[in-house]
């Protein structure tokens, strides 16, 4: 009998063990992966040897010394013949863009692209793979490349600012998860956040404000925290942000907003506001939209524009500028004389044409300095600019409407994608605006709309999470905020739709990178029990099976109704909870990480009752 059930035993480990590494711990999920018997070990003493280049990758180079140390590996670049560590650029390679091959086998490691942007790619792909513990490497065959081109995200800066020691960090996570943009909100109407020359008053004056709302937005009556803030990036920073990000091939594309969002800029130098002598204006202080904008009638608007723009050229490479666009009231045009006189001249039929003359303006003007547009997707009302890439964030209408008439899309839906939404709706969870986004819905999107034609697809380059700070007062929020939901951006960006596997994704490799993080002692959102959801169940018995999202924490669960600790159950397996008849109980979970993080906590009510009692 025993005999007999062995090899059926040894199936079912085997096949469970086979499910778990199928993707071994790597976000993304690459194109093609497998994973073969044994290891290799990488120890401090491997050789590491770059091979192909014309010149030495310093950038490639000093990236992979430093990471591999912190890993443990004392990557000392000397050349070998065999075995170690190979990072090899063979321009032949047939491969598509930004991808890679890795193959690990007992002998060796070699990672080979085309491009030094896929051996990067490559490295932080093997980076994962190196265990926490002991130096084994799976001996695995990697091919692998991004579904998109485009892989960006947002930092709002406007409404909060971080210190540029943050933005590199938050570059660092992008470029370890395969994104290839960071999209940079530099100007809100709560502040103006970049230094330009010709305009000193943009920062001295719109880069503070007097107080900020602390409750939430349209939460009567509004309380303010009577304290003065600001601050802005000089250009040596942003020079510094800049070269930071190119040395991990990362591209920042600067927002510059207008016709709305520009409050602080109207602080500052109010005659850009419609009318004759406009102001005083203040810097925002609560969120929201605010009916004071760029004046589109007064020429000076444009020459400011214009300068300011050819500062912000100057100092981001990037071939796209984002020039915002979006929700731009149109009250003040409507009763402008300059503004009236614009819409009249130009033969205009309304403010949102007048809207649309605004950007293709300033588009021009961009375009003519060798450089593109982009825009929220409000910048199709009125008509599109000629050569303006959509950043579709009201839904998906704005995207496929900018793809039907061929111009290039961005996918950032709210809904899908906004990091401002909680990802948990229990009332432990820090302010956010209210919205709603878990992880799994992050993860389900699907950037490329299944009703476009497949050369309107084409159009779809790429996908953004957008981190709005009006609820992000501190660097720990907006890694709260951002993580682990920045693996599913990743995996939505990189890997194509029948690679992604949710269980793997969720249950496997995000409590694996969470440990990591854990480890780090970084903040994040620690995730509740998995299988675990706020409910009410009429029942006599109710078995609790969860799983552990962050690899290392611990679950600890009452069963009295009281807030769980350590000192309480520790979940170690499947347990049935029974209630006797005309009885119920309160179950609370929690997850507790080796830092000491904490979840929310999640909640089953069991009730035990008749049905006519627990009606009353
Ligand atoms: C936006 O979220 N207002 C682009
Ligand atoms: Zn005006």
């Amino acid at each position: 009998m025993k005999k007999a059930l062995l090899p059926v035993i040894l199936f079912l480990i085997g096949f469970k063990t086979s499910a778990q590494d199928k993707n071994l711990t790597i976000i993304p999920a690459p194109a093609k992966i497998t994973v073969e018997k044994g290891f290799y070990h990488l120890t401090k003493n491997t050789p590491v040897s770059f091979i192909g280049f014309k010149q030495s990758p310093i950038t490639l180079k000093d990236f992979a010394a430093t990471a591999l140390l912190l890993k443990g590996v004392n990557a000392t670049g000397k050349q070998t013949l065999n075995g170690g560590l190979k990072v090899v650029l063979d321009p032949a390679m047939q491969i598509p863009d930004e991808g890679y091959r890795m193959s690990v086998n007992a002998g060796g490691i070699k990672i080979i692209s085309n491009t030094e942007k896929g051996l990067f790619y490559g490295l932080q792909t093997l980076l994962q793979l190196i265990p926490d513990e002991g130096d084994a490497i799976p001996c695995t065959e990697i091919e692998d490349y991004p579904r998109y081109k485009y892989r960006g995200l947002h930092l709002d800066v406007g409404r909060h600012l971080f210190p540029v020691s943050f933005i590199k960090q938050y570059i660092d996570l992008l470029a370890q998860y395969k994104l290839n943009t960071f999209h940079w909100h530099l100007t809100e109407d709560q502040g103006w956040r970049i230094e330009i020359k010709k305009y000193p008053k943009l920062t001295s004056i719109g880069g503070f404000r007097d107080q900020t709302l602390i409750g939430k937005l349209k939460v009567k009556p509004e309380i303010y925290d009577s304290t003065r803030y600001g601050g802005f990036y000089t250009q040596k920073e942003v020079r510094e942000v800049v070269a930071y990000a190119t040395s991990k091939y990362v591209t920042v594309i600067p927002e510059i907003e207008m016709p709305g969002h520009s409050l602080a800029a109207l602080a500052a130098y109010p005659q850009l506001a419609c009318g004759d002598n406009p102001g005083p204006f203040k810097s925002g202080q609560i969120w929201g939209v605010y009916k004071d904008v760029y004046c589109a009638g007064k020429e000076e608007t444009f020459r400011f524009l214009e300068d300011v723009l050819d500062e912000v050229m100057s100092l981001f490479p990037s071939k796209y500028i984002h020039i915002g666009g979006d929700e731009c009231p149109k009250d003040r045009w409507k009763t402008c004389p300059y503004c009236q006189k614009r819409i009249k001249d130009l033969k205009l039929k309304d403010e949102h044409e007048l809207q649309s003359y605004f950007i293709q303006r300033m588009e021009k003007y961009v375009n003519s300095k060798g450089k593109q547009i982009i825009g929220w997707d409000e910048i199709l009302e009125g008509g599109l600019a000629k050569n303006a890439v959509v950043m579709s964030w009201r839904g998906v209408k704005g995207g496929i409407a900018a793809a039907q008439q061929d111009h290039d899309v961005i996918m950032t839906p709210g809904a899908f994608l906004y990091l401002d939404h909680t990802e948990s709706k229990s009332t432990e969870e820090p302010i956010t605006n209210g919205n709603y986004l878990p992880l799994s819905k992050m993860y389900s999107y699907d950037p490329t709309p299944a009703e476009l034609t497949q050369t309107q697809q084409k159009r779809v380059i790429g996908v953004q999470a957008n981190a709005w700070s009006e609820y992000m007062a501190s660097p720990d929020k907006v890694l709260y905020m951002l993580l682990p939901r920045l693996f599913a951006l990743s995996e939505i960006a990189w890997t194509a739709p029948e690679k992604k596997d949710w269980i793997n994704f969720s249950e496997s490799r995000v409590p694996a990178h969470l440990g990591w993080l854990d480890r780090k002692n970084m903040m994040y959102h620690v995730p509740e029990p998995i299988g675990a959801k706020d409910t009410t169940i009429k029942a006599g018995s109710y078995l609790l099976d969860y799983k552990g999202p962050v690899k290392g924490a611990k679950i600890y669960y009452t069963i009295n109704g009281y807030f769980p600790y350590q000192t309480d159950y520790l979940y170690e397996k499947p347990v049935t909870i029974t209630v006797p008849p005309n009885q119920e109980r309160i179950i609370k979970s929690v997850v507790i990480t080796p830092s000491g993080k904490r979840s929310s906590t999640v909640t089953v009510h069991l009730v035990n009752k008749p049905e006519s009692n627990s009606n009353n």
